[in-house]
């Protein structure tokens, strides 16, 4: 969606609907709603006399546009009471329903003024920033399968334009509105890769749109197929591949914005395109739910995308190790045992543990390559879900900074996430009879059992796993959220990002 600032009258843009914030509880029309009601002859007045303003933060009324121009509609939203001090968060999901509301009017080019106008306490850039991110989140959809328009939304939001409140905050509201877009395109990316059902997106799919995400981004691409994984080791990556037909792809894509070579962050992605369990074989019942299990893979796509657009001065590698996970006469079997590409020994006990198989090799990857900091995302375990539900997102660390940069990173996004423990003493749950380390470790704590495994990979390097099984997906529209992948943790990554080399 085209996104623009501007300056000057809401009523002079060119738009089809303009958007005119109520705050609840003003008795007379004032700033640009007396504006608007004295465009609409006193109806916006009238409505408020009449009750027809309920008081709820969200509420539209829609009145036609006075004259012939090319303006059809004058949009009332109310804001509720407590707008002056609206966070970020509030005003993205309030804009995120409002693009959906819009949409369903078919409400063309929209033009608002700045949030910061109303939401007091926000600076302009911030209120920006949340306004762009809400709309492109809020009227995202993957409907690229239904054949028939009746399934298809009626309307569209074609572009929007943010009426910076003075011309002395130009400048911030559009650096606000640039950098929402990106994060919520890149979102958006990682949405549509995991929205895609698993016929169609290939661990091969997956590398094509690598491909296309670095050539059309400028990042450094390179798939490491079957053989060249072979001669690194990738053993345990390479065992969850046994059973399947579709060749692996280990995705590497660079971003290089310090001045050297080296000293990576790396985002690491769990990319299995669907989780069968292999011959661990998973219940039918929600087991297409599985194809969401490269949503790992897809926010690190998505996250180095918007770093490449947004170009800070650090390097960053994003490494996704894509394959499917399903059982066959060649299908790895529990019990059997294999190496990692850091020489480490792996008793496979359960063929549906297998995301830490892939993330080993993606962390030994990483580290052989000299990335300093590591941060996985992996749809890695349902006791996530047990732990935190679909709210707080887990992340364990061994780097009190790099939790505290983390969590500093995830506040403007709106994301929420909580530290998790990981104690020595859960090691013991994972250890061996016949190897270095096991790849499950029963019932109790699973979460943790399975961030321990991977710590065994990141050893003493600054590293952060985080665990988006309980998030990767929404099951209805809310504010920004859309009903599906839900992109999460692209933001937070991108703004971890930003933090350290803006
Ligand atoms: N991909 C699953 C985890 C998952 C489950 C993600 C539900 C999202 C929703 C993972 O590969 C898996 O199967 N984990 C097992 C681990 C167990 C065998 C130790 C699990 O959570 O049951
Ligand atoms: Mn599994
Ligand atoms: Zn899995």
């Amino acid at each position: 969606m085209d996104i623009e600032v501007s300056t000057g009258d809401l009523f002079d843009q060119a738009a089809d609907t303009v958007v005119v914030y109520a705050p609840t509880g003003r008795r007379q029309p004032a700033g640009a709603t007396a504006v608007a009601d004295r465009r609409v002859g006193g109806a916006i007045k009238r409505a408020q006399d009449k009750g027809l303003f309920t008081g709820t933060a969200g509420h539209v009324l829609e009145y036609p546009a006075p004259g012939r121009g090319r303006l059809k509609r004058i949009v009332v939203v109310e804001t509720g009471d407590k707008i002056a001090e609206a966070t970020a968060q509030q005003v993205r999901a309030m804009a995120g329903n409002l693009s959906r509301t819009l949409r369903g009017m078919d409400a063309g080019h929209v033009v608002l003024a700045a949030p910061n106008s109303v939401a007091t306490s926000l600076s302009p850039e911030d209120a920006a920033r949340a306004v762009a991110e809400g709309f492109v989140l809020g009227l995202y959809r993957f409907d690229k399968h239904h054949t028939r328009a009746a399934d298809k939304p009626k309307g569209a939001v074609t572009g929007l334009t943010i009426l910076a409140s003075s011309a002395r905050q130009r400048a911030a509201t559009e650096r606000g509105a640039h950098l929402g877009k990106v994060m919520a395109e890149a979102t958006n990316l990682a949405r549509d890769l995991g929205n895609e059902a698993a016929n169609r997106m290939t661990p091969t799919d997956v590398a094509e749109e690598a491909q296309r995400v670095a050539a059309e981004n400028g990042l450094e691409c390179q798939i490491i197929e079957r053989a060249e994984a072979e001669r690194l080791g990738m053993g345990s990556y390479l065992s969850v591949s046994n059973g399947s037909i579709e060749p692996p792809k280990f995705i590497v894509l660079r971003y290089h914005g310090a001045s050297r070579r080296g000293n990576y962050v790396a985002l690491v992605g769990k990319g299995i395109t669907f989780d069968t369990g292999g011959i661990s074989i998973k219940p039918a019942g929600g087991m297409e739910a599985m194809k969401w299990d490269m949503c790992g893979a897809a926010s690190v796509i998505g996250a180095i995308q918007a770093i490449a657009q947004l170009k800070p001065n650090l390097n960053v590698m994003a490494i996704a190790p894509c394959t499917e996970n399903m059982p066959s006469g060649s299908a790895t079997k529990p019990g059997d045992v294999v190496y990692a590409m850091d020489g480490q020994s792996i008793e496979v006990i359960n063929t549906d543990a297998e995301g830490r198989l892939v993330l080993a090799d993606g962390l030994a990857y990483a580290k052989s390559e000299g990335a300093t900091t590591l941060i996985d995302v992996a749809t890695l375990t349902g006791a996530m879900s047990v732990a935190l539900g679909n709210v707080r997102v887990g992340i364990f660390s061994n780097n009190d900074r790099l939790w505290n940069q983390l969590d500093a990173a995830s506040g403007p996004t709106g994301e929420k996430y909580w530290r998790m423990p990981i104690d020595d003493e859960y090691n013991r749950q994972i250890k061996s009879d016949i190897a270095d380390i096991k790849n499950t470790g029963g019932r109790p704590a699973g979460s943790i059992t399975a961030a321990k495994f991977l710590h065994a990979f990141a050893g003493d390097t600054a590293w952060a796993h985080i665990d988006i099984a309980g998030v990767m997906n929404v099951t209805s529209d809310r504010g920004e959220w859309t009903k599906g992948a839900s992109g999460i943790p692209v933001r937070t990554l991108v703004q971890y990002v930003l933090n350290r080399g803006g």
